[in-house]
């Protein structure tokens, strides 16, 4: 299975903070919002990943990424020139993503709980149709929006209804086997002038092969838009962090763990890094798993 990482839009509501910086590079506490949704995708197991960004941005997250190789995964990039929709991901991705299936997760988007790994692992082993997550929002009419029948499953889809029908957003994470790139391309532009997301999942729920996990309550789907979200983000992270002493969404860690990398490539990326607690904790998970005899692959629960 491929990935796909959509790191354009214009992060406007952040001005200025990203009229030189991307949106997906701005820090959520200890480390670049990026790293959030690209550990997301590693947690899924995808190793091969196409990250796009608006074309000025795309050297600097190449410069910051490099080709993936270090974290025992596989990055590519592709600009996306204008925001004309998420949906877009797959006309761009077309050719990377070639005959397999796909993972898309919006740049911006900051999923926590209990049994995220297990979710996605049931999400990627599913072979044909798509998976999407429903999550119970206070305010549904920002988002996609998922309704449900009496027996629990999706029956409808809308994008940003002024009346939402339920209080289950749409996630910014999906799975789809590879008709996802012929959906995509036979799109028509909505109203605000894009391929919308929305669209494509209604077209796998009209052929009856969408799922939609929800994602209960005891998971954070965290929003990075604006000034408010993205520090509640970061305290967030920090309160997690701080009291557990184990870092989130860390892709070195997912990587070591998963055993993409080694102890000593572990090592090697902690060094230049040895200055800060992001750096010291990367070297502390490879010293305690020496003083336990290399027991790695077992994370806390
Ligand atoms: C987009 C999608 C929407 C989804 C949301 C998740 O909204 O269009 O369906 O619920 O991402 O973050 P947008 O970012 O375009 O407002």
């Amino acid at each position: 299975m491929k990935g796909i990482v959509l790191a354009g839009g214009d992060g406007n509501r952040l001005h200025p903070l990203t009229l030189r910086i991307s949106k997906q590079l701005m820090p959520v506490y200890d480390k670049p919002m990026i790293y959030y949704p690209l550990s997301v995708l590693m947690l899924a197991g995808v190793r091969d990943i196409l990250i796009i960004t608006k074309p000025q941005d795309r050297q600097l997250f190449e410069d910051h990424l490099g080709d993936g190789a270090a974290w025992g995964i596989r990055l590519t990039y592709a600009v996306q020139p204008e925001p004309r929709g998420i949906a877009e991901a797959f006309v761009i991705g077309r050719d990377f993503v070639g005959d397999d299936r796909v993972a898309l997760i919006l740049g911006d988007n900051i999923f926590y709980g209990h049994g995220l790994e297990h979710l996605l692992a049931r999400a990627a082993a599913r072979d044909t149709g798509a998976t999407v997550f429903g999550y119970f929002v206070r305010d549904p009419e920002r988002y996609g929006v998922v309704t449900f029948d009496a027996g629990g499953r999706a029956v409808d889809l809308a994008e940003k209804p002024a009346e939402p029908r339920s209080h289950y957003a749409v996630t910014g994470l999906y799975f789809y086997d590879n008709r996802v790139l012929d959906i995509a391309a036979a799109l028509v532009p909505s109203a605000r002038r894009e391929l919308e997301i929305t669209d494509v999942n209604k077209a796998y729920l009209e052929a009856g092969a969408l799922t939609v996990e929800v994602m209960g309550r005891g998971f954070a789907w965290l929003d990075t838009g604006t000034y408010e979200s993205l520090v509640d983000a970061a305290q967030f992270i920090r309160t997690l962090e701080e009291r557990q002493g184990l870092r989130i969404c860390c892709p070195e860690e997912v990587a070591w763990r998963r055993g993409w990398i080694s102890d000593a490539d572990l090592a090697g990326l902690a060094r230049p890094m040895a200055g800060s607690g992001y750096g010291t904790y990367l070297m502390s998970l490879v010293d305690e798993d020496r003083r336990k005899g290399g027991q790695h692959a077992r994370s806390p629960e």
